[in-house]
């Protein structure tokens, strides 16, 4: 009997290794590449994509983040394609040699979602030689009508993250700071969530940084994170007093991060310091809580809970009201690659969801509701018909209106939300 027992543990320790460990990981392939996804949207959004039109489609190109704050859209996006394909570190794309002039320098725009009117925001003080490539970003109200601006640069030199000054009404963007946290090991930045500033107090300069990589050149370190799905993703946070810090590791592609903003305040105080961060390799969306100007702090920075979903989604958003949390992404990321180097022969499918954050349970509810939340699928896009390549979605149901764009979208699409029930405006028009 006695000469069985350490064969009869190590295939009690093996079964139990598979069976709890390495089952689950490897079921999970099948789900995020979308292999049983069912490619329609829930019934109420089923005819939104005939309701879209696209915002300023011959200037707004690949605008893979904007955000909406008041009738304000601050949208991020590509200047030249021939230079974001050799040049894009979050696709890994990292040739260096560009063409003539030598210096990239994408467009910052607003729009003003009242008139349509679409604005570049020149950078006259951003130096002439330096780069601007953009990619994630995130705009708080610092006071009425003064706005931060903090954006993820990737210069070839070291990606960072710029600070502009935007007043409303105004064209231009003032280059206020820039932090670079390569050194505290923040080299892959992808998605920021600056802290509103508390009203009346000095702006604190804070803000979370999603690092969406280890690896930034290692072809190999880069095909193990992605195939393997390598819990090697990290979050910083940055404030005036403190640097950059390190405050979570262990994310397999950190990616999307969003929390409330001042306005977002005042109908949910539940959800105040909250702040939400996507492991997209993982599908999975976690909410902590967060200590204004105290996150380094013992208890500063807690988590509360976690949430999967069925798709590798890319960045999150908030809907002006606070009750929705938008997640958008990529509904066959195989192709996504593809469709990057191929854009007119492989399509890359879309998909956004949404998670109600007014019926969530334990830490969510201003009623002590419990129990999972509702979530519903808005656009499941498979031939990229509203677009190729979603990445950031969000939307409106006081105005009923719906906006989602992507790393290959042309223009902004401006959509309808919900089309197949019957909406109160239209009765009375
Ligand atoms: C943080 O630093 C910025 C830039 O250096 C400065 O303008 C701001 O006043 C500082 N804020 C605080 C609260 O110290
Ligand atoms: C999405 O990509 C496919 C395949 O390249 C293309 O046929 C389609 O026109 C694209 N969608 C849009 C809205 O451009």
């Amino acid at each position: 009997m006695e000469r069985f027992t350490p064969k009869v543990t190590f295939t009690a320790a093996t079964i139990v290794l598979v069976a709890y460990f390495i089952l689950p990981w490897a079921l999970k392939y099948p789900v995020l590449l979308g292999k049983s996804r069912v490619w329609e949207p829930d019934p109420q959004f089923a005819n939104l994509r005939e309701t879209c039109i696209a915002l300023h489609p011959s200037q707004l190109h690949g605008c893979e983040k904007f955000k909406i704050i008041g009738d304000i859209l601050f949208a991020a996006c590509v200047s030249d394609w021939e230079s974001r394909r050799k040049w894009f570190p979050p696709m890994g794309d990292l040739d260096m040699s560009l063409g003539d002039n030598n210096v990239i320098r994408d467009n910052l725009y607003t729009v003003d979602l009242k008139t349509q009117k679409l604005t570049l925001l020149s950078m006259p003080d951003f130096p002439k030689h330096i780069d601007f490539c953009v990619h994630g970003m995130d705009v708080v109200e610092v006071a009425p009508g003064d706005f931060s601006i903090y954006m993820v640069n990737h210069r070839r030199g070291a990606s960072v993250v710029e600070k502009f000054g935007y007043k409303s009404g105004s064209q231009v963007a003032l280059h206020l700071a820039t932090y670079n946290g390569v050194q505290q090991g923040l080299i892959n930045p992808n998605d920021i969530f600056a802290v509103p500033p508390n009203p009346g107090s000095y702006p604190q300069n804070e803000f979370f940084v999603t690092n969406d990589h280890y690896f930034r050149s290692s072809k190999l370190g880069r095909a193990l994170e992605k195939y393997l799905r390598l819990p090697t993703g990290s979050v910083y946070y940055y404030s005036n007093s403190t640097g950059f810090r390190r405050i979570l590791g262990r994310l397999s592609n950190a990616n999307g991060i969003a929390g409330f903003n001042n306005r977002q305040f005042d109908s949910t105080q539940v959800l105040g310091n909250m702040v939400f961060i996507a492991s997209i390799l993982e599908g999975t969306v976690a909410a902590y809580r967060y200590l204004p100007g105290g996150v380094v702090e013992k208890g500063g920075f807690v988590k509360l809970r976690e949430f999967a979903f069925d798709f590798v989604m890319d960045n999150l958003a908030i809907s002006q009201d606070g009750r929705w949390l938008y997640l958008t992404g990529h509904g066959e990321p195989a192709n996504l690659d593809l469709h990057w180097r191929s854009p007119l022969e492989v399509p890359s499918a879309s998909v956004s969801y949404r998670m109600s954050l007014a019926e969530l349970g334990a830490y969510f509810g201003n009623n002590g509701e419990m129990g999972e939340s509702r979530v519903e699928r808005v656009v499941v896009d498979r031939m990229g018909l509203i677009g190729n390549a979603s990445t950031t979605a969000v939307g409106d149901d006081a105005l009923n209106k719906y906006w989602i764009s992507g790393l290959t979208f042309r223009g902004i699409m401006e959509c309808r939300l919900y089309t197949s029930i019957p909406y109160e405006e239209e009765e009375l028009g």
